[in-house]
């Protein structure tokens, strides 16, 4: 009966896809609780490459369950999209796919009120996805927002052209430029593409499943530092990113949860605005941008690359109650023959080893230890026996600094570059 809650410690892409894919062989049931069409999470399978928006990473293996539960946010033209890409390489959605009918919808005007918002700050945007995510959480909390369940209501259309009107004036106010009935024809396919799949009351559903005793494996979707309320706030997104957020977001009990898996990549990045303290705006950013081919799997930008943060991490390990860290892209830093990590700042002088509340209008200095590196070899490790070096007292440190063991190494984006330090964890 137990969930375990799978989630990111930075601020995304920390290969949350490729480790759920991994493990879903292990679970009942695989499900989304928050975020939307802004995640991308990539999953490489027999060399050739997915990335899921909105559909839990655990789509893939066939006697795994999956739930798009009441948290998130579901674009329906981006949701038709990825069925219709699953549909190509011969998998049904339709047969392991089930979705809350209290998840909210993103409608056209969402998108078109997140690029009016975004245009309208100017220089202090947040570098949003654009794919209508704060929009649409705020219709959520205003309580205007439009969910899955509605559409199976005769009066939808008329709910949906009432909440149309006040994104009009809305926009009318941005004086934005938008040509919304063209996005029309696409969100009105998807509806009808959601509804030939199973809409469940997704807490019901899932606590059905808890009490016949199956596993459970919550994805996160972001980052914690991307956390609504203690993420880099204003330079967050919308929900809750948190393992909280899995209770809320599914409609299970605190009680319920048993491991929490943070990944954290062996160093960090960050796409769009925002407090970034290790970064690197110098050639070993670069490298690291190009060997790690940091590039986002939603919108194709750069992602800013910088050393492993000791304070951000420890942060969100206390926030989270991670059980099992979880590693990757290790094998990214094999170009470096030095390897920095950041134990705690200076700010004026002084040492902070926690996140400062104004760390947005600050400047903290990194103060770093560093260490030896490791070579490509890491690539040909298959045993946790086999690690040593660099890389094994690059684990120990971490280990160390943040009271939690590592359970997993991955050493490509493969499914199988994984090195696993916990036996719990095999599959
Ligand atoms: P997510 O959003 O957390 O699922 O992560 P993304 O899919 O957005 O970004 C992670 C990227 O790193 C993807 O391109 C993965 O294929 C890739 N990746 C994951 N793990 C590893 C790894 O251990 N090494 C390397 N080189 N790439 C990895
Ligand atoms: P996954 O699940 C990386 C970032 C955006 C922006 C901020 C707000 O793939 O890890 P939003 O569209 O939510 O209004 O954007 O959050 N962001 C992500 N960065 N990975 C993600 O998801 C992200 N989802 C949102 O770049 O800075
Ligand atoms: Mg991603």
């Amino acid at each position: 009966m137990p969930v375990d809650v799978l989630l990111g410690l930075q601020w995304g892409d920390e290969g949350k896809g490729k480790v759920v894919d991994y493990l879903a062989p292990n679970y009942d049931l695989v499900a989304r609780f928050q975020g939307g069409p802004n995640a991308g999470h990539t999953l490489n399978i027999d060399g050739k490459k997915f990335v899921l928006h909105t559909i839990p990473s655990g789509i893939f293996n066939s006697g795994c369950q999956n739930l798009i539960g009441n948290g998130v946010v579901i674009d329906p033209v981006t949701f038709q999209k990825e069925i219709e890409g699953l549909k190509e390489v011969g998998v049904d959605a339709h047969k392991t796919l089930f979705i809350s009918r209290k998840a909210h919808l993103i409608l056209p005007s969402h998108r078109a009120l997140d690029a009016a918002s975004e245009a309208h700050k100017g220089n202090s945007k947040i570098g949003s996805t654009l794919k209508g995510i704060g929009p649409a959480y705020m219709d959520k909390t205003g309580r205007n927002g439009l969910r899955v369940g509605d559409i199976e209501n005769k009066n939808f259309k008329d709910k949906y052209n009432q909440l149309l009107e006040k994104h009009y004036q809305l926009l009318k106010q941005y004086n934005y430029v938008h040509d919304i009935p063209s996005m029309e024809k696409d969100f009105f396919a998807g509806v009808e593409c959601i509804k030939s799949f199973l809409l469940v009351d997704g807490e019901y559903f899932i606590n059905d499943l808890l009490n016949k005793n199956k596993n459970i494996l919550a994805e996160g979707a972001q980052g914690s530092m991307l956390d609504i309320d203690f993420g880099t706030y204003p330079f967050v997104t919308s929900s809750t990113t948190l393992t909280a957020g899995a209770c809320t977001g599914l409609g299970i009990s605190p009680n319920h949860i048993r491991n929490v898996f943070g990944i954290t990549k062996a160093y960090c990045t960050r796409v769009g605005s925002g407090p970034f303290p290790t970064e690197l705006n110098n050639e070993e950013g670069e490298l690291m941008r190009k060997q790690g081919n940091e590039f986002g799997s939603t919108t194709g930008r750069p992602r800013r690359c910088g050393w492993m943060d000791m304070p951000a991490l420890r942060y969100v390990i206390m926030l989270n109650g991670v059980t099992h860290l979880i590693i990757t892209k290790a094998d990214v830093l094999k170009v470096f023959d030095e390897i920095k990590v950041c134990d705690s700042y200076n700010r004026d002088g002084k040492t902070s080893e926690g996140i400062p509340y104004d760390l947005c209008n600050i400047e903290v200095q990194p103060v770093y230890d560093t260490m030896e590196g490791w070579d490509e070899g890491i690539e040909k490790i298959k045993d946790a026996k086999e690690i040593a070096g660099g890389l094994k007292k690059y684990i120990a440190y971490v280990e160390q600094k943040s009271g939690v063991k590592v359970a997993l190494l991955s050493t490509g984006p493969g499914r199988d570059q994984l090195i696993v330090l916990d036996k719990n964890l095999s599959r």
